[in-house]
């Protein structure tokens, strides 16, 4: 079965065939990086024009290096949210005219599902059930996985996501758009134990057992410490690295306590903040110290792309318990809860 899947949610338009024998056969993305940067964040209306110069000519290029005709199509998947309603509005106005034109079913991906499930790209694949840590620029949640639609929420965070804090704490310091990458490259020359920042929550978790998450406080902290002292170049990268620090600390030990209460010994990672080289070490030396085993995408897949999509857009057909008619309409999320994706 082999399926397109289409990716617009923000700033990156992402592509990718997905054939659920073969696995992955081609992806390629378009990132607007240097086209939002000047902006030091992302402009909707310039995304979601950028995403109809792109898409069509990804889609080609794609199927090319994929080797397969439109006609072989069986599915095309589109993220359908949550994200930002115009750029969302071009993948769904491309995915179902496409499918509706080639007599296939479009499929809407809930963007969360397609990161969550991006570990399943992998070669060393998670099998269910398992803990997912979902750490991206707009949501940082703890989930217990049983299955494909199958989502217990666990915690998430109350305020800024992590990825968020990421970006928000990068541009105190005079760091461009995204943060986080920035961030993290900054941080490698920095001492994490300069500056004492706070881990939001973890009096929480020992005390109530509470693995929801909350970085505002710990954004405020690096704000005062910002204010009251000149930024010179080693005092920045401290501060990158003591914030990195704080943050991963405070992901790792809910992710670790997560685990225990669920009984499960499977930890997924995906969304941006997954990339983090820093929160994988610790994670990494958690999981051979606590024995469970942890399982990432691959770099390129932590952020957003075309490849998710596509595999969650297989999976989800897989289980269709009643062939749905052809599309004659479309909606599109912006906002939508992975909680309310029925399985
Ligand atoms: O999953 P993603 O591409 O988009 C959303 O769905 O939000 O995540 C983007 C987020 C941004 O906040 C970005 O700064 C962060 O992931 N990010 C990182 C790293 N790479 C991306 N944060 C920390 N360290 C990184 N290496
Ligand atoms: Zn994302």
């Amino acid at each position: 079965m082999l399926v397109l899947g289409i990716e617009t949610s923000c700033d990156e338009t992402g592509v990718a065939v997905y054939d659920s024998g073969r696995g992955l056969l081609a992806h390629a993305l378009h990132s607007q990086v240097a086209l939002h940067d000047a902006y030091g964040g992302v402009v909707p209306e310039l995304a979601s024009r950028d995403h109809i110069r792109r898409l069509l000519p990804l889609v080609r290029e794609v199927l090319h290096k994929a080797g397969a005709k439109e006609s072989d199509l069986e599915a095309v998947a589109y993220t359908q949210g949550p994200g930002l309603a115009g750029a969302l509005l071009v993948g769904a106005a491309v995915a179902n005219s496409l499918a509706f034109g080639l007599g296939v079913r479009a499929i809407g991906v809930h963007h969360l599902e397609g990161h969550l499930l991006s570990p399943l790209l992998e070669k060393k694949a998670p099998s269910f059930p398992f803990v997912a840590l979902l750490v991206s620029g707009g949501h940082t949640q703890l989930m217990r996985v049983a299955g494909v639609g199958h989502y217990e929420m666990l915690g998430e965070t109350l305020d800024d996501a992590a990825g968020e804090a990421f970006d928000k704490t990068a541009k105190l310091i005079g760091l461009g758009y995204p943060g986080g990458p920035a961030l993290a490259k900054l941080a490698e020359r920095g001492r994490a134990d300069r500056f004492a920042f706070p881990r939001p929550m973890l009096e929480q978790l020992e005390k109530s057992g509470d693995l929801n998450f909350s970085f505002s406080g710990l954004k405020t902290a690096v704000v005062v410490l910002t204010r009251t002292r000149a930024l010179d170049e080693q005092t920045r990268s401290d501060v990158a690295a003591a914030f990195q620090e704080a943050v991963a600390d405070v992901l790792v030990a809910k992710s670790l306590a997560a685990l225990r209460r669920t009984g499960l010994s499977r930890l997924v990672v995906a969304g941006g903040v997954g990339a983090n080289v820093r929160l994988r070490a610790l994670l990494d030396a958690a999981a051979s110290r606590d024995k469970f085993s942890v399982f990432y995408p691959a770099m390129e897949f932590c952020t957003d792309n075309g490849a998710m999509i596509a595999l969650a857009g297989c999976l989800r057909l897989k289980i269709a318990k009643t062939a749905r008619a052809l599309p004659l309409g479309f909606t599109v999320r912006p906002r939508w809860a992975l909680a309310d994706v029925a399985a």
